[in-house]
């Protein structure tokens, strides 16, 4: 089976958790900072601040914008569960706003409709590695007055317009989950030009310490280790090279999958660096079970990335959100992702095309 995620762990990412064992520094060190450091300036912000996963790092960073009891926040229902629970957990309320069907990115003009009077910030993701629509988001935030926290969990060395994903916004978030575009094992990292903002995630992730056992707000244990970090300063190194693979990987598929009668490839905005995180192909009319079906059975692994809108999920209900978006539900049920990641080899990427229209052939 071609798997739909493959992280890619070498002689290097060994040897330097290796000597991190032996230092000793085994808990947060010298080797977190330093991975702060050289993520900072890869992203191109003053500050990155390392934590235990990309959930933390959203959870921190709307703690430090100020976000609690009594705020909302709007944000898209076509993500992973962490992008509304990170609300949840600061007492706020998650306002979910429906996402353009083309890009499966939170639509700007749903967001204007979203805002009320104790909207706080705005909580865009940059699904499977395509930014977000940021120009009109950051206008939005202007006028409005709120903070836009990027979820960049699935966009690390994205573009949009000449930025990097992850410096627009007043922070960005980024996971480092084995099945992302580069990972620490467990481990995420909010980065920012904003000293007041990385001193409070900073002070966060340690307890509420701003000097030893002295705790001046309450805090939690969200520290990334030295081990987790030694594997993302060697993974940082070949982050550009992992993400021109995937794009190329991601044009072979496209030029094949346009002819394919019955699949949409994505649609990449103009403007922009998709880093294909995922690569997510859309069917039509209710045969999406039926081609996952066929697709696996002859040897390519899939993807759902999401079945359910995130406000439907049990938890939001049992929480009582009614939100519907009519946009997000059909392509919670149309959308698969097959295998982009930088460990396919050209018999992959043939393989993968060859299934997709085998099964065209079977369906339509
Ligand atoms: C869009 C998005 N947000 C947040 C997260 C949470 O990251 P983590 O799994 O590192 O906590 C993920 C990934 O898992 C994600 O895909």
């Amino acid at each position: 089976m071609i798997p739909i995620a493959n992280p890619i762990i070498e002689d290097e990412e060994i040897q330097e958790v290796l000597k991190v064992l032996k230092s000793g520094f085994i808990a947060q060190g010298p080797k977190v900072a330093e991975f702060e450091e050289k993520f900072a300036n890869y992203i191109g912000t003053e500050y990155a601040v390392a934590v235990s996963s990309g959930t933390t790092a959203l959870h921190l960073a709307l703690l430090a914008a100020g976000v609690g009891e009594g705020d909302e926040v709007i944000t898209t229902p076509f993500s992973f569960a962490a992008t509304g629970n990170s609300v949840l957990y600061t007492g706020a309320k998650p306002v979910f706003a429906d996402i353009d069907p083309l890009t499966y990115n939170i639509d700007p003009e749903k967001i204007e409709n979203a805002l009320t009077s104790t909207t706080k910030a705005i909580l865009p993701v940059h699904l499977y590695g395509q930014p977000a629509d940021m120009d009109p988001i950051s206008k939005i935030a202007t006028e409005n007055d709120l903070i836009v926290i990027e979820d960049a969990a699935q966009a690390h060395g994205a573009i949009y317009k000449n930025k990097m994903i992850g410096s627009i916004g007043n922070m960005g978030c980024f996971s480092f989950y084995p099945t992302k575009n580069m990972t620490t094992s467990e481990g995420g990292i909010v980065t920012t030009n904003n000293l007041a903002m990385a001193d409070k995630i900073r002070i966060l992730r340690a307890h509420g310490e701003k000097e030893r056992y002295k705790h001046s707000i309450l805090g939690y244990n969200f520290r990334m280790t030295d081990i987790s970090a030694a594997i993302g300063i060697a993974q940082l190194k070949k982050l550009d090279k992992f993400n021109k693979k995937r794009i190329e990987n991601a044009a072979y598929l496209t030029e094949h999958i346009n002819e394919i009668e019955g699949i949409k490839a994505p649609y990449v905005m103009d403007g922009i660096r998709h880093v294909f995180h995922q690569y997510t192909i859309r069917v039509e009319n209710g045969s999406r079970d039926e081609w996952i079906k066929f697709i696996n059975e002859n040897g390519v692994g899939t993807g759902i990335h999401y079945p359910i809108p995130i406000y439907e999920q049990e938890l939001y209900q049992n929480l009582g959100f009614n939100d519907k978006c009519p946009e997000t539900e059909k392509a919670g049920n149309e959308v698969i992702s097959v295998p982009v990641h930088p460990s396919l080899n050209v018999e992959d990427l043939e393989k993968i095309v060859q299934v997709l229209e085998d099964d065209s052939l079977k369906i339509i």
